[in-house]
């Protein structure tokens, strides 16, 4: 075998990195012949599960017959059919499709268009955004600005852009300290109370995730809380940006998890399930008449990329679409994804250092905490989460961590399994977590 000269950057480089060599449906297996169960799809991006031999075709026969071909000189059949299929699974008025490669890329874009719509209706003192604390939107400087999980953004501030931010949807700490329902919503009403003291005349949009993922793992909104902020949005003509890059695609049991709520965005974003792993893909999704304005006033959107609008990229991501609508995968997540949840809450939630698990579909969060009475979390140096991860990676499950859930500390771990997992390996999956921290907490005295 090749000895590995050691030229790359790797993403962390406080650990040695197992060699993988395979990759097939839930499992991944090492140069060692060691296999994982990869129950997080790595970022909670494999949905269709590793190794889908119709998606390596389609990209295989795409690159043969034409590959790169740049969009402001040619379309392709694959982009043209890739938005079409995304404008049937909308809601509402959501029709046009932009192509981009990652998350923070959409995100980044999502914050731009929004600005240029607003100017192509001649609101040109709307520039601001606002965005939630605890969010996760991406690691580029814009989605950064935006994000509001402070641990990664400390660092970069002096290079980041105005962003104004709002408490999360999160009952379990309320930063309000109320209770759900007699809170009344006081958290969306904190976007209204924003923009009046912002000034509504600057404020351009409001960015959230339809279900937060990285930072407060898979809490779900109360179910009125998405439509008390659209209409605000609406009143104050505040473009609403809902960021689905982790939870849509069918992660939490519907193409678009704004449908969950019955609310329709300005602008959504897609990434990670777009292209289930397989391919860098993401998209920016955007209501007709705000397209118009665009198309009608100062004819394109001010931006683009090299490999924007890829037809290769769209053929991986179409054939991923056909796969999850051919084996009925969407209404697999609603059905099994509330069985991985039963079975999260039977076996772990009796444990004293879980104080909650929620989620939706296949995205579920456990989170961790020092006293279950008081919610008290963990110090953050103790570095908890990573442990546990840690031990259930030696154990052969993968999974996603979460932090900054409780100011810089708390700890979650994120579940968000293939779509294809059964039901033999949740239950695997979850007596290997409660194994895991049985034995974690027990060392740890
Ligand atoms: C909700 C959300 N938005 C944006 C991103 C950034 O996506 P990417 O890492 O592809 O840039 C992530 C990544 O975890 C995410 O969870």
């Amino acid at each position: 075998m090749v000895e590995i000269p050691g030229n790359l950057f790797p993403r962390k480089l406080d650990r040695h990195l197992p060699m993988a060599k395979t990759a097939h449906g839930i499992f991944i297996e090492d140069e060692n012949k060691k296999q994982y169960m990869d129950a997080s799809g790595g970022a909670v991006v494999v949905n269709a599960g590793h190794g889908r031999e119709k998606i390596a075709k389609a990209i295989y026969d795409q690159i043969l017959s034409h590959d790169y071909i740049h969009p402001t000189m040619f379309t392709t059949r694959p982009v043209e059919m890739l938005a079409a299929s995304l404008a049937r699974k909308a809601p509402g008025d959501i029709n046009r499709f932009y192509l981009l490669s990652g998350g923070s890329e959409a995100n980044e874009a999502a914050i731009k268009l929004a600005r240029q719509i607003h100017i192509e209706n001649g609101n040109e003192t709307k520039y601001r955004l606002i965005g939630r604390w605890k969010s996760y939107h991406g690691l580029t400087l814009g989605s950064l600005a935006a994000m509001g999980r402070t641990s990664f953004k400390t660092s970069f501030v002096p290079l980041l852009k105005e962003c104004l931010h709002i408490p999360a949807p999160y009952c379990y700490r309320c930063s309000f300290g109320l209770k759900y329902p007699s809170c009344k919503s006081r958290c969306a009403l904190a976007l209204d109370e924003m923009i009046v003291n912002s000034g509504p005349e600057t404020i351009s949009a409001f960015i959230a995730e339809t279900i937060p993922g990285a930072t407060i793992a898979a809490c779900i909104p109360p179910k009125e809380y998405l439509k008390i902020i659209a209409e605000i949005c609406h009143h104050h003509n505040v473009l609403l940006i809902l960021d689905e890059v982790m939870c849509g695609m069918g992660r939490t049991g519907e193409w678009f998890a704004c449908n969950h709520f019955d609310v329709i965005p300005d602008i959504v974003t897609l990434g990670k399930g777009l292209g289930g792993g397989v391919i860098a893909l993401s998209a920016l999704g955007v209501k007709e008449p705000h397209f118009n304005a665009v198309k009608d006033n100062s004819g394109s959107f001010m931006h683009g990329g090299t490999f924007s609008h890829h037809p290769v990229a769209a053929a991986g991501g179409l054939a991923l679409i056909e796969i999850l609508e051919q084996e009925k995968l969407i209404q697999r997540v609603k059905t099994e994804g509330e069985k991985l949840g039963n079975l999260l809450k039977k076996h772990l939630l009796p444990l004293p250092q879980v104080g909650d698990i929620r989620g939706k579909g296949f995205l579920w969060g456990v989170e961790i905490v020092k006293d279950k009475k008081t919610k008290r979390p963990f110090q953050r140096s103790l570095k908890i989460v990573e442990g546990i991860w840690k031990d259930l990676f030696e154990r052969g499950y993968i999974v996603y961590t979460s932090t900054g859930l409780a100011g810089a500390n708390g700890d979650a771990l994120v579940i968000a399994p293939p779509f294809i997992i059964n039901d033999d390996e949740m239950e695997m999956l979850v007596n290997a977590i409660k194994s895991t921290f049985l034995d974690f907490f027990k060392e740890d005295g």
